[in-house]
């Protein structure tokens, strides 16, 4: 373990001078002015303990003062238990401050953190903002599932981010292409033709940091506040949190085993302004959209003049049948506007993503994305997958954890269908990261998902996923970072939770 002095050095470096302005004409001595600000700085939580602060040299300096007034301001500090001195390693903000000081001080400080909190009044936000804070962040706060790493080459990865960050070229430190590092965004292009027969060309795809970024710059983009989207329900959350920071007026569409049910969009908002959709695989329900329905999609966005916004956020692995061309692909009017990722074929935290922007709306998503960042993600990163993509390791890799992903999935489906048939029906498609299992009507998901996670088994409820009111309850179990001789034990857990979740029934017998 590192010893206080190590973590003391491994914070900022002590060349940050503070914001300290000095009264000359107060009657309160420059020491004691100093020695105040700091006091009341680490009371505010504005130093953190074992923080280094600037040599009295540096200080002195910097303040245009001799270094005597300063030395006695840490002398003071030091004895109060303020600051800790270091031989050899300057001072530090005391890794503990006396109880007793905290308490007597603190009083006098204004708390902005906890401001608002305690009367339990919470302030004024956009109507926006507060409309947001619902079911959608309560699936955020259930915490995020990541992609198995065992099988991602991290050697070849950080090689190849190393050829880059070794000698950063002085071409790519400035601020760039804001629709993002060229070479990467033909290798995109390329594969977007090639596996999801999206027609494009390099001068359509914008850098994001991830789908939800597109999602976000789309709804920007192609929406004004209060104009009706269909969505999905259940859906995304995350799609319900960008079109609700839009300002958009969001029309629940039904999904059944065909996906989005296109004529129940046209009964309830013939006239809406667009539609976000993710019709290779639904999420949560995990189905296809079927060819008639994407007919009648696209044919419906032609008559309204409508946007269809197409997340494809994880078409790399599908198990079954043939790869399934995306619905840009079949668009001949330019209305689709297609978002992909690479947290699921990659990692999470690369968050590199794209959209694949209609050519004539190409400077009208530039604008939003400025408004927000005015540069793509990092280019070191943009740069090292180019090459991961164009040295063949990118679908070495989608092939390899592909049929990893299909063993996972197959085994947690057998153990369901031998341990808990009856409790638990699996639906949709043989694809994706995780299994949706519906559970007997009647239990409360989110009952069952809390009692899972204190037996340590991941899941997430279905509920979460509804904007209104949610259908038969059921769990998104996810296998993609699963043992296999962990499952079938996992579903007898399960099993049981959800057993004694069961509402208790006049006339139910155990059978
Ligand atoms: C349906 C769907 N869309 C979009 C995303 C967002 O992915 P990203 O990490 O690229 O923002 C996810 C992530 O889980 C997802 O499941």
């Amino acid at each position: 373990m590192a010893s206080s002095q190590e973590v003391a050095l491994t914070r900022l470096p002590a060349s940050f001078i503070p914001p300290i302005t000095l009264d000359t004409a107060s009657e309160t001595p420059l020491y004691r002015q100093i020695s105040m600000w700091f006091q009341r700085a680490i009371l505010a939580g504005q130093l953190q303990p074992g923080q280094r602060v600037p040599s009295t040299r540096a200080l002195a300096k910097a303040l245009s003062v001799s270094r005597i007034p300063v030395l006695s301001a840490y002398e003071l500090l030091i004895a109060e238990g303020y600051f800790q001195p270091f031989a050899g390693a300057g001072t530090c903000v005391s890794r503990s401050i006396p109880d007793a000081i905290c308490r007597a001080e603190r009083d006098d400080l204004p708390n902005t953190a906890s401001l608002g909190t305690e009367s339990g009044a919470r302030r004024a936000v956009s109507r926006r903002a507060a409309g947001m804070v619902g079911s959608a962040q309560a699936w955020l706060d259930q915490g995020r599932s990541c992609t198995d790493l065992d099988h991602f080459p991290i050697g070849i990865w950080s090689k190849l981010v190393n050829r880059h960050a070794r000698k950063v070229s002085r071409d790519i430190m400035g601020y760039g292409d804001p629709m993002g590092y060229a070479p990467f965004r033909e290798a995109i292009a390329e594969y977007l033709g090639a596996f999801r027969a999206v027609t494009c060309d390099p001068s359509q795809i914008m850098v994001t940091t991830g789908a939800q970024q597109g999602l976000l710059i789309s709804a920007l983009t192609l929406l004004d506040p209060k104009d009706d989207v269909w969505i999905e329900e259940p859906g995304y959350p995350g799609t319900q949190l960008a079109l609700q920071a839009a300002g958009a007026r969001l029309v629940l569409v039904p999904v059944d085993q065909e996906g989005l049910i296109v004529e129940r969009g046209i009964e309830m908002a013939k006239r809406a302004r667009a539609a976000f959709v993710a019709p290779s695989h639904q999420f949560p329900l995990r189905t296809t959209l079927s060819a008639t329905r994407r007919i009648e999609l696209l044919g419906w966005a032609s008559r309204a003049g409508a946007w269809i916004v197409e997340d494809d956020y994880d078409s790399e692995f599908r198990f079954c049948g043939n790869p399934l061309a995306s619905l840009q692909g079949i668009d001949v009017e330019g209305r689709v506007v297609y978002v992909g990722t690479l947290t699921k074929a990659m990692f999470p935290s690369l968050r590199l993503g794209y959209i694949v922007v209609p050519k004539d709306l190409v400077s009208d998503f530039l604008s939003v994305r400025n408004g927000s960042d005015t540069y793509a993600t990092s280019v070191l990163s943009q740069m090292a997958m180019t090459d991961f993509m164009r040295e063949g390791h990118f679908s070495r890799h989608i092939k390899r954890t592909r049929a990893v992903y299909m063993e996972r999935r197959r085994a947690l489906a057998a153990a369901i269908a031998a341990r808990a048939d009856g409790l638990l029906e699996v639906v949709g498609d043989d694809a994706g990261m995780f299994i949706l299992a519906l559970l007997p009507p009647g239990v409360n998901d989110a009952e069952v998902v809390g009692k899972a996670r204190q037996a340590g088994i991941r899941a997430a409820a279905l509920s979460q996923c509804y904007v209104g009111r949610p259908g038969r309850g059921g769990l998104q179990l996810d296998y993609a970072n699963s043992n296999l001789k962990d499952i079938p034990p996992k579903v007898e857990v399960l099993k049981s939770i959800i057993e004694a979740c069961r509402p208790k029934q006049r006339g139910y017998r155990e059978v």
